[in-house]
C-alpha cells in the first residue's frame, strides 16, 4: 500500500518544537528548511465515491472515521475532546488547514522536533500525544494502518517527494506588539458564542480552545504563532480570513494565557 519513498531531509512542519522567537525578532512562524523547497501540485482531493470497495475500501473508510471522529473511533488513544478534523479541516482536504493530502508522499522525513528521521506512523503519533493529549498507537495496529490508508488515498496524484499547495498553515509574521487584552475583547465578540466563555467548547460541536479537554502544551496549536496562523486562515468558520494578522495573534495570545493539560515528556521520541 505504501509505495517506496525516498528519505527527504526536510524539516517537517512541526508545531511546538519550533522555537518561534519573540515579537520583533527576525524569525518567522514556520520552521526554516535549509533543504530544497518541496515541489507542490494543486490540492485536488478525490471524491469520496471513488473509495474502492473490498478490504482496502473498508480500511480507508475506517481511517476517515477515525480522523473525523477521533474520540469515538480511537477512544483508547485520545485524552481530550478533540478530533483530528478540528484542525485538519474537512477530513484533511482544506489548504492552509494542515491538509492530510500530500503528506504520505513526504515520509520518512527528518523532524527537527524529534531530532531524527521519523516515519508517517511517528508523525501521526506526534499529534496523538500532543494535540489529542493521548497515547501512541502501535505502528502495526489496524487503526494506524487505516489512517495511513486514508491519507494515501487522499494523496493520489501527488508524486513521491512532492506535496500539495497550501500544506500546513499560513506563514505569518509575528506582529511587533501582541495584545492579549485586545484579544480578550475580540474573543468575547467573535469566538465565545461557539467556543464558550471559558474556552470549553460544546461537546460534539465546537472544540475546546483551552482547559482540561483541550490540546496539551506540547501541541503546536497551543502556542500563539501556530494558533494565530490557524485562526487567520480558518476562523471564524463563517468568515475565514476576516481577522487581521494582528487580531489573530491577539486572540491566540489571549487563548494561550489559560491553562491546558501538560505534555508528557515520556513521548519525546515522537
Ligand atoms: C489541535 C489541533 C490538531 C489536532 C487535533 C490534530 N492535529 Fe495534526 N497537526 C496540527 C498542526 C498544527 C500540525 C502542523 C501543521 C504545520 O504547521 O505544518 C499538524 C501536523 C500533522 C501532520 C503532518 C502534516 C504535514 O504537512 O507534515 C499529520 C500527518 C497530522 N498532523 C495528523 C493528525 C492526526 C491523524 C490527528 C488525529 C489523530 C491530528 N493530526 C490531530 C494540529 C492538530
Ligand atoms: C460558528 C462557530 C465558531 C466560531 C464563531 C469560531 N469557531 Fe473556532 N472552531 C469552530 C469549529 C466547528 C471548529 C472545528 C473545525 C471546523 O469544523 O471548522 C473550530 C476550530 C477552532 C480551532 C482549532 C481547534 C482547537 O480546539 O484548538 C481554534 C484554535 C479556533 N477554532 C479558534 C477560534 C477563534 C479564536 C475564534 C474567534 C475569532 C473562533 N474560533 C470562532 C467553530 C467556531
Amino acid at each position: 500500500m505504501l509505495k517506496g519513498r525516498s528519505v527527504l531531509l526536510l524539516v517537517v512542519c512541526v508545531g511546538a518544537g519550533l522555537q518561534v522567537a519573540p515579537a520583533g525578532s527576525r524569525r518567522q512562524t514556520l520552521p526554516v528548511s535549509n533543504e530544497e523547497p518541496i515541489p507542490e501540485v494543486p490540492l485536488r482531493p478525490p471524491n469520496e465515491s471513488s473509495i474502492p470497495s473490498g478490504q482496502l475500501g473498508d480500511l480507508i473508510r475506517l481511517g476517515r472515521n477515525i480522523i473525523i471522529n477521533t474520540p469515538q473511533y480511537a477512544a483508547p488513544y485520545t485524552g481530550n475532546a478533540l478530533t483530528c478534523n478540528d484542525c485538519h479541516l474537512k477530513g484533511g482536504t482544506v489548504a492552509l488547514a494542515s491538509p492530510l493530502a500530500g503528506v504520505t508522499t513526504l515520509f520518512p522525513a527528518y523532524s527537527a522536533r524529534a531530532g531524527r528521521v521519523i516515519t508517517i506512523e511517528d508523525r501521526l503519533n506526534e499529534c496523538f500525544v500532543r494535540s489529542q493529549n493521548g497515547k501512541p498507537l502501535p505502528d502495526s495496529s489496524r487503526d494506524m494502518i487505516a489512517m495511513i490508508a486514508y491519507m494515501t488515498w487522499l494523496s493520489q496524484g501527488v508524486p513521491e517527494g512532492s506535496t500539495v499547495a497550501g500544506r500546513g498553515l499560513p506563514r505569518l509574521k509575528t506582529p511587533a506588539h501582541v495584545d492579549a487584552k485586545a484579544g480578550a475583547r475580540l474573543y468575547a465578540q467573535r469566538c465565545s458564542s461557539c467556543h464558550g466563555a471559558a474556552g470549553q467548547g460544546v461537546p460534539g460541536m465546537f472544540p475546546p480552545l483551552w482547559g482540561p479537554r483541550s490540546a496539551n502544551d506540547g501541541a503546536g496549536i497551543s502556542k500563539a504563532p501556530k494558533m494565530a496562523a490557524f485562526i487567520k486562515a480558518n476562523m471564524p468558520p463563517t468568515a475565514p480570513g476576516s481577522l487581521t494578522v494582528q487580531a489573530a495573534f491577539d486572540v491566540a495570545a489571549f487563548a494561550d494565557s489559560h491553562p491546558r493539560p501538560r505534555y508528557n515528556h515520556a513521548y519525546d521520541k515522537f
